[in-house]
């Protein structure tokens, strides 16, 4: 349909009927209106897959066996990839699914910034760093919507923790919203062309962002020309006159009193008594049915969608494999050869554990998910026995996203003498277990070829609703694995997570770690396979590892969680940002993931020259592999500004991921990189001139395999200082 059409149709719609199409009249529906021809409008959960069927009205699933679906490695591991083809592809199995299984938004990628490493739901994000978020959220976005389906970015915006989520308002400067917060965002918009952006729960400004007309009329709309649907997060509106302002197209959430929502039965109330015009409407109704239109859902035209084909399930395997990340390889401790085992001694509870159906909103009801175990005895069945100790216990509650509810509830539990006393007991249970689970462990070391931990978190911890209160590794793992060291120094210690853990008090005896994230269906067999040599490590950290809380600059600058204000005191210097200007030694540093091959960087050549639109730069590099065997790199780009000739005494990072690309060298071979960086690449957010500001001076381009493995520098000069448009 043409505009005009689009247009027609609205205009024969009833008040009434506009209403039903900005509201919920189910928890994932807003109610259709087929007598004009209009379908209702279809959400679905989440990043890591499609969600589980819930009824209209009820939180129950609708528990047929018909609504298993593909489980994809959850948004930090896609961006562990470093690889967008693998997001794009990954993204592309999202929205066939969600089409095959009737949706018409896919509420994500999640791509707020990593601020803390306890942030409750860091796993449904990309990273601590904008471009990467950025590039990877654009490269989700154009596969999921390649399928007629919308993708819906969320959380916006500054919707960096879950303690208070509902009610926090966060402080932050405006460089550091331009420079760290916004850009992904931005990116989704005029880059993904994303059809759904997603109001978060939190307030900016004292406002909550489904009121908060500076950022979404003036910029999200206004700068950036955002057309499509504004839908508030389930539960983020409070007001219906606030809402209307704020051009919000849809209220959505998780109660089932649909006619009275805001912008239901008191919005119809208001525009009948003339408080609010009918005409504020129509740009909702427009901009609903443009996105409608754009999907083909008004036409026939649209595309029809699968879920769970076999074919999608090799696509997840591929990026599953290219997100472990290997931290750590003394003597080369890694590959095990698996012709030279006869004993595997496998250790820990995430070697056994499945997460697809935790988290929150984005748990998932997994057509299968292969644990590590699982991948291990997959690959090694016959030859080697594959022996399996827990080694501690986990106790997995399993129901703890409602965070806030279940957390009251506990408490109130906890405070009566009944209680404390069946608590006491179950510690002392635990201990017990955990104690005994030990010794097995220890004693079942003796006499294993190899022997490897695989432990961690799990969705009680990295789950929506709260945020992690520890740094440490729970059920007493940081004891176990020092005391398995001892026992056995070639242990193979191998984490699990959705964000960093504290590896403080056993990493110097660890000779090989290894880490994935929360990685989807075939995550256990991909991180088998890189155990065993069949995969050559590629991941590399999309966040930083510090290795004490104290030392994060949320916690060491700003504030976190802070209380119903939270001061982002850190400014621009969030994450490697933080690290690199401060000098505060990290454990593992943005970027970094070992190979089982040595890669030589060489022949480095720069250029710049001058555009209309300021100073542009092409790189060129050769990566060789020499030691085999054949494997990926992530060739990262970092610019650092050296000396600055108009701005003394202006603070910059000492530098900043601006371009990254990934290949795959055979053995012995030697493969070329190229880049092409714009001005935007030079420059810092200038909050006198609200615009990005590239200031005349020395640049040095560093080339390299992590952010403190940088292999090759030149320095290039930018002669005159040029001003960019934020927008
Ligand atoms: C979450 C969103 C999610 C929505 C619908 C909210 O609690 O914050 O990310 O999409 O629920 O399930």
């Amino acid at each position: 349909m043409n505009k005009e059409q689009l247009q027609q149709l609205a205009a024969f719609l009833t008040l009434q009927e506009k209403i039903k199409m900005i509201h919920g009249a189910a928890f994932f529906a807003t109610a259709g209106i087929p007598e004009k021809n209009i379908p209702p409008f279809v959400f679905s959960d989440g990043p890591m897959g499609v969600r589980p069927e819930y009824g209209p009205d009820t939180w129950y699933p609708i528990a047929g066996n018909d609504d298993y679906t593909s489980y994809l490695p959850c948004n930090s591991a896609l961006a562990s990839t470093f690889n967008r083809q693998r997001v794009l592809e990954s993204g592309e199995v999202l929205g066939l699914e969600a089409r095959g299984r009737g949706k018409d938004m896919i509420l994500a990628p999640g791509l707020n910034i990593h601020r803390s490493p306890l942030g409750g739901r860091n796993f449904e994000y990309m990273s601590e760093d904008p471009y990467l978020t950025a590039e990877m959220a654009v490269s989700c976005i154009k596969g999921v919507q390649k399928n007629d389906v919308a993708a819906c970015a969320k959380h916006f915006a500054l919707n960096n923790q879950e303690t208070n989520r509902t009610s926090y308002s966060p402080v932050v400067s405006e460089r550091a919203l331009w420079e760290i917060y916004f850009p992904a965002f931005r990116a989704c918009v005029k880059e993904g062309h994303v059809e759904g952006v997603m109001g978060a729960y939190n307030k900016f400004k004292g406002e909550f962002l489904c009121h908060q007309k500076e950022l979404v009329n003036d910029i999200l709309r206004g700068e950036w020309d955002f057309d499509g649907m504004y839908v508030s997060d389930w539960g983020a509106v409070h007001d219906t006159q606030k809402a209307v302002d704020c051009e919000l197209d849809v209220e959505m959430a998780a109660t089932n009193n649909f006619d009275d929502y805001y912008l239901a039965s008191p919005l119809e109330k208001a525009v009948q008594e003339g408080r609010i015009a009918e005409a504020d409407l129509d740009k909702k109704i427009l901009r609903i049915l443009g996105t409608m239109n754009r999907l083909h859902m008004l036409d026939g035209e649209r595309k029809s969608g699968a879920y769970n084909l076999p074919s999608s399930r090799q696509t997840l395997l591929q990026a599953a494999e290219e997100s472990v990340i290997l931290l750590k390889n003394d003597d080369s401790l890694l590959p095990l050869a698996p012709k030279k085992l006869k004993k595997l001694l496998v250790i820990g509870d995430n070697a056994d554990r499945t997460h697809a159906s935790g988290g929150g909103s984005a748990e998932i009801k997994a057509l299968y998910e292969l644990t590590p175990l699982m991948g291990l005895k997959m690959l090694l069945g016959g030859n080697c026995t594959v022996e399996y100790e827990p080694g501690y216990y986990a106790c997995v509650t399993g129901n703890a996203w409602e965070g806030e509810n279940a957390q009251n509830a506990f408490a109130n539990v906890g405070t009566s003498f009944a209680s404390r006393q069946n608590r006491k007991v179950r510690d002392d249970e635990v201990a017990a277990l955990n104690a005994s689970y030990k010794e097995h462990a220890i004693a079942a070391c003796k006499d294993a070829d190899a022997v490897i931990f695989i432990g961690g978190l799990n969705h009680d911890h990295d789950v929506e609703a709260r945020d992690r209160s520890d740094y440490h590794l729970p059920y007493g793992q940081d004891s176990l694995i020092k005391d398995l060291l001892k026992v056995r120094p070639d242990m193979i210690v191998t984490l699990i997570a959705g964000s960093p853990v504290s590896m403080e008090e056993w990493i110097a005896d660890a000779k090989a770690v290894v880490f994935s994230y929360y990685n989807g269906m075939e995550g256990g067999l991909a991180l088998a396979e890189t155990l065993l040599g069949m995969v050559c490590p590629s991941g590399k950290l999309p966040t930083t590892f510090p290795v004490k809380l104290s030392d994060s600059p949320a916690h060491s600058l700003g504030q976190f969680p802070g209380a119903q204000t939270v001061n982002y005191d850190e400014g621009i210097m969030v994450g490697y940002r933080y690290y690199d200007t401060y000098h505060v030694k990290p454990q593992f540093a943005f970027g970094h993931g070992l190979s089982y091959t040595d890669f030589v960087y060489d022949d480095l050549s720069v250029s710049m020259t001058e555009t209309p639109e300021g100073p542009a730069c092409d790189i060129k590099l050769t990566v060789a592999n020499i030691s085999g065997p054949d494997a990926k790199e992530s060739v990262q780009v970092y610019v650092a500004p050296l000396t600055n000739d108009c701005d003394k005494d202006l603070v910059r990072p000492t530098q900043e991921l601006r371009a990254f690309d990934k290949k795959e060298i055979g053995k012995g071979e030697r493969t070329g990189f190229s880049f092409h960086l714009d001005a935007i690449a030079f420059s810092y957010y200038d909050e006198a001139s609200h615009s990005y500001k590239v200031p005349a001076g020395t640049y040095e381009i560093r080339v390299g395999s992590a952010s403190d493995d940088i292999r090759l520098r030149k320095e290039v000069t930018v002669t005159e200082t040029c001003f960019l448009p934020r927008s």
